[in-house]
């Protein structure tokens, strides 16, 4: 959620602590701020709004010192004001701090402060355990294994804190370091020529170094410019593993796109390609994966798939538990992460258990998947950011290979799940009862799959005429059947989160056992319409809404003929094959909410309330 970095070098770390948060703002962006240590004192800014808004508050104050750490903020613990914002200082002056995640004992720590005679300002959490922080290191607590009382009263702090974090703290009387540490939260070392980094996200240091350390839960770290040292809450030390990120600065920028969203759906056909390449088998008939870690007799056993996910992701999932159960015919179930943590579902033995994440670092997913792990379930992964905590803690995994994600809406790591999905239900399914023919005739299908994907791209300006029109509405509904059905969801929480505009999504025949109490002329319908049997079954339900002067816009595949007059809006995609098609029939309903997000002048990449990245509960 909250975006965090840090730096320790030669340079001015302000403009190095800026540049960083702007490319973590999509992670939070209710209030930022930064604090350098210069002349012997903290010197703090920060303000509540963009990261624009903390430019400005910087440029009046000579903020000239070469370490510092900056934050970007999505509000948990008291509301969106400028006293809330991080940093944080203690009271007593010592101590500053940044944090993600939320200390869920801060009420009794800060009982306790008080009478120690330490106040505060903001209404946080993390300026409690700034204080404590400081409160330990007032006391001089003694070194163990060679760290420094820094670092000591770092640790003697964490293990009184419940809940989650990812901190960065700098000492008023420790010029040059920064102690840094996770449980929960993701933090990422970045270790530089005569510089040291930390931030949540490797965005925010690429541009800097691409020999990072990925902290793990549970660590502390110290570092100075030109070293850094790891060790456990425990006190004991950690051999550190340093990775080379493979992606460059130039692929989390915006290019000739108005929004990252943009950008990214029409990054699509490419995200897919690198989705699939090498990936399918040499005889053209199945699909293959380097890193699931479970042999082909161990997927023979399996009698039932569980996925668990959140939002976006989870229509994926819901997706792929279509295509498993059409092609390899054995039963999925999909489970919100955030419901399967806490609902002790009973699980029948020969169960795989796979967690959809882009991130890799939603709390939710990740506490679902610790949880089917500690049930004693393998647990696999789809997942998008090497190194993520999701990704280190799984079993084994697929990759994305789509680079990074900024908008907030997830969309290119979205259809690539839906690739991913629709590969894993062949491979199963190859291992299973689908024929040789079938299995070359699927492989055929997803290889086109980026192809289909451009022609439809090619209906954006068609799409953005329809989205003037309806830009004016308040409530829509998305409505779809079977493997469309997600992706009727994932429509309408898409015009929900970038457009604010109210929509719900349903199984189209089930709209009538409630929401057509809804239509009238002022709730257009968006209907996916696939050829095929169910056609049939689907004009009936946009005869029912269109009967009750609903408008419709139909989202049809070529060939598909609906009745004249039906539809006030058509979009045509092409015709594909069943593993595809949800692919391609995702692109309008992305288009749609993006046009109508504009058109409403909404700040697409930033929606209202929003972050992404959920690595809160
Ligand atoms: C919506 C969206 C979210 C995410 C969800 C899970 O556009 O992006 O619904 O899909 O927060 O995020 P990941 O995939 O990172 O676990």
């Amino acid at each position: 959620m909250c975006g965090i970095v840090g730096y320790v070098g030669k340079q001015k770390a302000t403009p190095l602590i800026l540049e960083g948060l702007k490319r973590l703002e999509y992670r939070g962006y209710d209030s930022a701020g930064v604090v350098v240590l210069q002349g012997g004192k903290f010197d703090v800014a920060k303000k509540i709004g963009r990261v624009a808004n903390l430019e400005k508050e910087v440029a009046q104050h000579h903020l000239s010192g070469t370490y510092g750490m900056g934050h970007t903020r999505w509000a948990t613990h008291g509301g969106v004001t400028d006293a809330n914002a991080h940093p944080h200082v203690s009271s007593d002056g010592a101590i500053a701090l940044i944090h993600n995640g939320v200390i869920e004992n801060y009420a009794k720590i800060k009982k306790f402060l008080l009478t120690k005679g330490y106040s505060f300002k903001s209404e946080t959490d993390t300026e409690v355990l700034c204080n404590l922080i400081a409160y330990h290191y007032a006391k001089e607590p003694l070194a163990t294994n060679g760290d420094s009382r820094f670092v000591e009263s770092v640790r003697r702090t964490l293990r009184h804190a419940e809940g989650t974090y990812g901190i960065v703290v700098m000492a008023l009387d420790a010029p040059g370091e920064l102690v840094t540490a996770r449980k929960g939260s993701p933090l990422i070392l970045g270790l530089g020529d005569g510089e040291s980094l930390v931030a949540s996200d490797v965005s925010a240091i690429v541009s800097r170094t691409q020999s990072v350390v990925y902290l793990k839960d549970g660590e502390i770290a110290h570092l100075t410019p030109k070293n850094f040292s790891i060790t456990t809450l425990g006190s004991d030390a950690v051999e550190p593993v340093i990775d080379t990120v493979t992606w460059s600065i130039a692929d989390s920028e915006m290019g000739e796109h108005a929004h990252f969203m943009e950008k990214e759906i029409f990054e699509q056909p490419i995200a897919l390609e690198n989705a699939m390449r090498g990936r399918f088998s040499e005889d053209g008939s199945t699909a293959q994966f380097g890193g699931l870690n479970i042999s082909a007799g161990e997927f023979r056993t399996i009698e039932r798939f569980m996925f668990c996910a959140c939002g976006t992701a989870l229509h994926a999932c819901m997706v792929t538990e279509h295509l498993i159960e059409s092609f390899a015919r054995i039963p999925v179930e999909c489970d919100y992460a955030s419901e399967f943590r806490y609902r002790n579902a009973p699980l029948i033995p020969n169960t795989l258990f796979f967690v959809m994440s882009q991130s890799g670092e939603t709390i939710d997913t990740l506490a679902a998947m610790r949880e089917a792990k500690r049930k004693g379930f393998k647990v696999l992964a789809v997942n998008n950011v090497v190194g993520s905590t999701i990704a280190r803690e799984a079993d084994g995994g697929i990759y994305q290979h789509v680079g990074p994600e900024v908008g907030v809406a997830s969309t290119k790591a979205f259809t690539s799940q839906l690739l991913i999905g629709a590969m894993l239900a062949l491979y199963i399914g190859r291992m299973r009862d689908l024929s040789f023919g079938s299995g070359v005739r699927y492989v055929t299908a997803l290889k086109g799959a980026p192809d289909l994907v451009r022609k439809t791209l090619l209906q954006a300006p068609h799409i953005r005429e329809i989205a003037k029109r309806i830009a004016k509405y308040h409530d829509m509904l998305f409505l779809g059947r079977l493997s469309l059905f997600p992706i009727a969801l994932e429509g309408a929480l898409k015009m929900k989160e970038i457009s604010s505009l109210h929509a719900e999504g349903y199984p189209a025949a089930e709209m009538k056992h409630g929401p057509i109490a809804l239509i009238s002329d002022q709730c257009p319908s968006v209907f996916l319409v696939p050829s095929g049997e169910i056609v049939n079954k689907i004009i009936s339900s946009m005869q029912e809404i269109k009967s009750r002067k609903g408008p419709i816009i139909a989202i049809v595949s070529e060939g598909v003929e609906l009745p004249a007059g039906l539809a006030d809006e058509t979009i045509l995609i092409p015709e594909c094959h069943e593993a595809v098609l949800p692919i391609v029939a995702s692109i309008p309903v992305q288009l749609l909410s993006y046009y109508v997000a504009v058109e409403r002048k909404c700040d697409v990449d930033k929606p209202r309330n929003l972050a992404k990245s959920v690595t809160v509960e």
